[in-house]
């Protein structure tokens, strides 16, 4: 869908982007300009480190605003993404003004009264204003596979699936990307160089940790956690059985996901790859040729949802194994987010 820019039209709504310097923000501020959203004002906030910061939108200079000092009744949409204890203390400050928040963070996400939506699978959750004010977007690497679950869910039936993760460091913001460089150039200035990793450790150099965010008492941690709830809640299946191992991999941006998927029908891959190249904004690599498979370096910064190794398993035909590639920043998150406000505008619900 594109929307016209025209901030003079007064029935456009107010916007405002939290965390419009970080890795996530920043990608929406390009969605702004790529996607043409129609706002009447945009109002740019971030902490006090980065207020008085001037950043083009639309060829238009915006000084970013520090959130204490932010008046949230200015906006009636707010994007969120400045980490989940912003998140926790401003959202209620947000919607008790008025303000509709979209959220990034994992605040909201399991809050039965805010939905958790993914426009290509439950955009229904949006014919309505949500009770708390708020939408929840869920976790980055939950949004590529329940795209891809839907599909299969609805002609097969998934008896259970298990996936692991490769997750790119821009999963952790300019922060990660930066560690990531870093220890990158320590490693090759040789084994002795002095290197203290703050956010990956070990340090993400040359190195894959099946770990990311922090350990439960149940032995997952709690990114693995999340994508079994919120897939469930995004899906509407209570009971669906997903397991996860979630690993940060020195890759710079787009998380891929080796995913095995048991249904409760035997699957034809030719259909299975008709049903996957069907879904919206998915791309099937190895629809005629099995040689060709999607990488991070090579989808680059893309709006689809990547897939290839489409594999029905040689000793259960129930069951199959795909390769996906998703941009985090974008679909995971901003992405993601834009499309809901989308969404909303669409049914007149901003
Ligand atoms: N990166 C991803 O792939 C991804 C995917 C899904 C969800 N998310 C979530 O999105 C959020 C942001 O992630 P990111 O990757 O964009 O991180 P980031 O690059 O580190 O950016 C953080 C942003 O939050 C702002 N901020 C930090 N502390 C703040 C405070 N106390 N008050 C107001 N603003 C504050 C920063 O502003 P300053 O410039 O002033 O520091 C910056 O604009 C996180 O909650 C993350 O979990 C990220």
């Amino acid at each position: 869908m594109t929307l016209v820019t025209d901030p003079a039209e007064p029935t456009a709504p107010r916007v405002a982007i939290v965390g419009a310097t970080g890795a996530v923000g920043s990608t929406l501020i390009e969605l702004i300009e790529e996607r043409g959203l129609r706002y009447r004002e945009l109002h740019l906030v971030a902490s006090s480190r980065s207020a008085g910061r001037v950043l083009t939108v639309d060829g238009a200079k915006y000084e970013v605003q520090a959130i204490e000092t932010f008046d949230f009744s200015q906006a009636d949409v707010a994007f969120f993404s400045a980490g989940t204890s912003v998140s926790e203390k401003w959202v209620p400050v947000a919607t008790a003004a008025g303000t509709l928040v979209i959220d990034n963070t994992i605040a909201f996400r399991m809050d039965p009264d805010s939905p958790l939506v993914v426009p290509q699978v439950n955009a229904h959750e949006l014919d309505r204003r949500p009770k708390s004010g708020v939408i929840a977007n869920p976790n980055c690497s939950t949004i590529p596979l329940v795209r891809l679950l839907r599909g299969v869910e609805d002609r097969w039936g998934i008896r259970h699936a298990v996936v692991s993760t490769y997750q790119a460091a821009s999963g952790l913001g300019y922060t990660g990307v930066e560690e990531l460089q870093e220890s990158t150039l320590a490693s090759l200035n040789g084994p002795d160089s002095a290197f203290e990793p703050e956010h990956f450790k070990p340090s993400l150099a040359f190195n894959v940790i099946p770990k990311i965010d922090r350990f439960l008492d149940s032995g997952f941690t709690l990114e693995e956690q999340k994508m079994l709830q919120e897939s469930r809640k995004i899906l509407g299946m209570p009971h669906l059985d997903v397991t996860t191992t979630c690993v940060r991999v020195p890759v710079v941006n787009c998380h891929s996901e080796a995913v095995y998927i048991e249904c409760h029908e035997p699957v034809d891959r030719a259909e299975l790859v008709e049903v996957l190249g069907g879904l919206p904004e998915v791309t099937v690599h190895d629809r005629t040729d099995l040689k060709e498979f999607p990488t991070p370096a090579t989808v680059g910064s893309s709006d689809h949802v990547h897939v290839g190794r489409v594999r029905i398993t040689q000793s259960n035909p129930r069951a199959f194994w795909l390769w996906l590639v998703a941009d985090n920043l974008r679909i995971g998150a901003a992405l993601n987010a834009f499309q809901i406000a989308e969404e909303l505008l669409e049914r007149g619900t901003l």
